[in-house]
């Protein structure tokens, strides 16, 4: 299949598993799985969510598929992570060798994209993504990224988060 119908597919997936599971909880864990198997380039796919009341606000890692990484608590002020959750901006990076912010998880990463998820307008956590392979997150990739952390995002303000 080619690659853009594959994207569309996923996304009709995605939407569906929306409407049918009960909790945001369900809904990131289950996510993570999907992107993980059907996006081929996905080699890691994981929440992390800011920890209610801390301060310094800290991310702390939630759901993901992949290797275990080191970074379970990334400060706002660290990491690509940091700085998608501290600006409230999708951050791409193409060469993560490149990018000073860049905290290692895996040696084979070569690619990242950082979502953040919204709640009622405020940052609440991010869906993060790692991959083998440069420059992976094409416009079109960025777009069913953002629209998973939108679904996301829409369950937690449902469960009256
Ligand atoms: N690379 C991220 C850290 C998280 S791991 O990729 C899972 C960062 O630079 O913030």
């Amino acid at each position: 299949m080619p690659v853009a119908d594959r994207v569309g597919v996923v996304r009709k997936e995605l939407s569906e598993l929306a409407q049918a599971v009960p909790t945001a909880h369900d809904l990131m864990q289950r996510m993570v799985k999907l992107l993980h198997d059907r996006m081929l380039k996905y080699n890691w796919v994981g929440f992390y969510m800011l920890e209610p009341g801390a301060q310094p606000p800290v991310l702390v890692l939630g759901s993901f598929e992949g290797a275990m990484t080191p970074h379970t608590r990334i400060p706002l002020n660290q990491g690509i992570c940091g700085a998608a959750a501290s600006s409230g901006q999708t951050v791409v990076v193409d060469d993560v060798s490149k990018d000073p912010r860049y905290l290692a998880c895996s040696l084979e990463t070569k690619s990242e994209i950082v979502v953040p998820v919204f709640v009622h307008g405020k940052v609440v956590g991010e869906l993060d993504i790692d991959s083998h392979f440069p420059a992976a997150f094409t416009q079109e990739n960025q777009e069913v990224v953002q629209y998973c952390a939108i679904l996301v995002g829409k369950k937690l303000e449902a469960s009256g988060q």
